[in-house]
């Protein structure tokens, strides 16, 4: 995969040294803690801060899913998730899903993300959305606020992708 070099960051495949980092920014943002390998991860780097990440997780049922987005804070609003994004997604030619909040789902329409039916999606991935979920409605009600309803997303393979369906690079 290429690396991606921007004025002061660079995005590339995340490697050994950075797993330690990766658990901490992902953990931090209690995004699900699970299954952090670095091999699956896209970085965004400045220095030797690790600033961005992201993975796309390989469940044994076969399906893969984008999940861990997090770009720490001062960091925010600059495109470097997009571009995390765009550099693990290119290299997928497969049918990749991402479990988000409803209210977030038009952001992955620009990669050729649709929203499914959780009966439709493999096993692995519902099994993720339902915890999301329950994790989720019970925080909500700990903190007396509304639930943020989640989503699954689902980006054909390469054979079902039409040009039209994704504004970034298929
Ligand atoms: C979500 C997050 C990764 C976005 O990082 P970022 O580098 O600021 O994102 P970008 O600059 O590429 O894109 C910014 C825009 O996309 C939206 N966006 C980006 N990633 C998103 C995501 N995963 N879910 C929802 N919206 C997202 C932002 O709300 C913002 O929208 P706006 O420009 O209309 O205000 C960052 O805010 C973060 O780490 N949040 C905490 C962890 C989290 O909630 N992750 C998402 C789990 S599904």
């Amino acid at each position: 995969m290429l690396t991606v070099v921007q004025p002061d960051y660079v995005i590339r495949r995340a490697v050994a040294r950075e797993q330690e980092a990766i658990c901490r920014l992902v953990r931090g943002e209690r995004l699900n803690p699970h299954h952090l390998h670095f091999e699956n991860f896209a970085v965004a780097v400045r220095g030797d801060e690790l600033i961005g990440a992201s993975q796309i997780r390989r469940h044994p049922d076969g399906s893969r899913e984008l999940g861990s987005v997090v770009v720490a804070r001062p960091w925010r609003g600059r495109g470097i998730s997009a571009r995390i994004i765009g550099t693990l997604l290119k290299s997928e030619t497969g049918t990749v899903y991402v479990i988000t909040r409803r209210k977030h789902a038009d952001h992955y329409a620009s990669w050729g993300f649709v929203a499914v039916p959780p009966r439709t999606a493999p096993r692995a991935i519902r099994f993720n959305y339902r915890v999301g979920s329950l994790i989720g409605t019970v925080m909500a009600l700990l903190q007396r606020r509304p639930v943020n309803r989640l989503t699954i997303l689902r980006r054909p393979d390469v054979q079902d992708r039409s040009p039209k369906m994704s504004r970034h690079a298929l």
